[in-house]
C-alpha cells in the first residue's frame, strides 16, 4: 500500500547526502531496490558519504568475528554494486570515533520521553532482544552519525522515518541549549522499498527470512526464486499478473515490452509459474552478473578494500573535524578557542 505521507522524492544535485547500513546480514533485492540503488544514483550529482554502522550492530550482534565479516560484506556489496570510493566517502562507522563523542554529548540533551516513543526499540523488544542501554540509546548514536556531516538529505527507507524525526528533535534541543550548531537534515524517503515482495509475498525483509539474495551462490539464488509462493493454477490456466509475486519481481528488471509480454502470457494462460520463475532467475543473473563478478574479484583482494576504507575514514574525519570543533566550543568542552 502506498503511504500517503511519502512525498515524491525531489531531484537533488550539489547536496551533501549521508546514509548508513547496519551490517546485520546478507543483502537482498529489497535492500538493493529500496536503498543501495538510490545511494549509487545519488552519488552522481551530490557529495555522498555512506558507512557501515558497525557500532550500531553492537546492539544486536555479540560475536566479534561475525561483526567483522558482516561489516566487510557490506563494504563489498557497496563497492560491487557501484559505490565509487573516489567520488563518495565510504567508511566504517567505528573508524570515525568522533561519532561516539558526539553521541554522548547529544545524549545529555535527549529527553527520555523522546526515546521511550521509539517504535524501533519497542519492535526490537517484541522480537526478543533484551532491553539494554545501547538498544535504548540507538537513535542518539544515529543522530550523531547524521548531524556530524551537516547533510542536506538522508536517504533511508520508510522504517527509518521516525529516527530521522528524532534526529531533528535532538538537533533542535542542542541548538536551543547551546547555540545554533546543527543544520536540520531532510529525510529522503526511499519509496520503492514496499514494492519489493519477498518469496512469501510479504515485504522482503531480513527478519522474515523471505529474501532473494543477489550475491548468493547460483544454486541458492535459484532455490530462493523457485520457492516463491504461488497459488496452484496449472500451466494452461489464465493467471492474474496483479498481486503476483513473480510478476512484481520480474517487473523490477524487465523493460516495458517484456513486462507487457509476461502480463499478457499470464492472462492468456499457457505460461506456468515454473517458467516465469526461470525467466526471473535469468533476469536476476543478467542484471547482477557484473556486480557478482566484481564482488568475487574484490573478495580476493582484502587489502584493496581495507585501503579504500582507510582512505574513507581519513576523508570522513577531515570533513567532520570543523563541526566537532564547533560542537565542543559551543558546549564549553576542551581548551578555549584562541
Ligand atoms: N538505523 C539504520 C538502519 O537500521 C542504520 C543507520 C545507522 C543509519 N545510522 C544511520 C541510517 C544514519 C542513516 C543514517 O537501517
Amino acid at each position: 500500500m502506498a503511504d500517503p505521507t511519502v512525498k515524491p522524492r525531489p531531484r537533488i544535485a550539489g547536496k551533501q547526502v549521508l546514509s548508513g547500513v547496519q551490517p546485520s546480514g546478507v543483502p537482498h533485492l529489497g535492500n538493493y531496490f529500496g536503498a543501495i540503488r538510490q545511494f549509487i544514483a545519488l552519488q552522481e550529482q551530490n557529495r555522498a558519504a555512506y558507512f557501515m554502522a558497525d557500532l550500531h550492530s553492537l546492539t544486536s550482534i555479540r560475536n566479534a568475528a561475525q561483526r567483522r565479516e558482516l561489516t566487510r560484506g557490506v563494504a563489498l556489496d557497496f563497492l560491487a554494486l557501484g559505490v565509487d570510493p573516489k567520488r563518495s566517502v565510504l567508511y566504517r562507522q567505528s573508524d570515525l570515533p568522533e561519532v561516539t563523542e558526539l553521541g554522548w554529548i547529544l545524549t545529555t540533551v535527549t529527553p527520555m520521553g523522546l526515546l521511550e516513543r521509539a517504535v524501533s526499540y519497542k519492535d526490537k523488544l517484541a522480537q526478543g532482544l533484551k532491553p539494554d542501554h545501547g538498544l535504548f540509546a540507538y537513535p542518539v548514536l544515529q543522530a550523531a552519525d547524521i548531524l556530524i556531516w551537516r547533510p542536506d538529505f538522508v536517504p533511508v527507507g520508510q522504517d527509518q522515518k521516525q529516527h530521522l524525526e528524532m534526529t531533528r528533535d535532538i538537533a533542535v534541543k542542542f541548538n536551543l541549549t547551546y547555540r545554533e550548531v546543527f543544520k536540520l537534515p531532510e529525510p529522503y524517503i526511499l519509496e520503492e522499498t514496499a514494492a519489493v515482495p519477498g518469496i512469501d509475498g510479504k515485504k522482503m525483509s531480513k527478519t522474515l527470512g523471505n529474501g532473494i539474495e543477489m550475491f548468493a551462490p547460483d544454486k541458492k539464488l535459484r532455490s530462493q526464486i523457485m520457492s516463491i509462493v504461488t497459488d496452484s493454477k496449472g500451466v494452461a490456466e489464465p493467471k492474474d499478473p496483479e498481486g503476483n509475486t513473480i510478476f512484481q519481481l520480474y517487473a523490477l528488471f524487465a523493460n516495458p515490452e517484456e513486462k507487457a509480454a509476461l502480463a499478457d502470457a499470464f492472462r492468456r494462460g499457457g505460461v506456468g509459474y515454473g517458467d516465469a520463475k526461470k525467466a526471473l532467475h535469468e533476469k536476476v543473473l543478467a542484471y547482477f552478473g557484473p556486480a557478482r563478478e566484481k564482488r568475487r574479484a574484490l573478495e580476493a583482494r582484502p587489502d584493496t578494500v581495507e585501503d579504500i576504507l582507510r582512505d574513507g575514514a581519513k576523508r570522513a574525519r577531515e570533513a567532520t573535524a570543523e563541526l566537532m570543533d564547533d560542537v565542543r566550543d559551543a558546549a564549553g568542552l576542551g581548551p578555549p578557542k584562541p
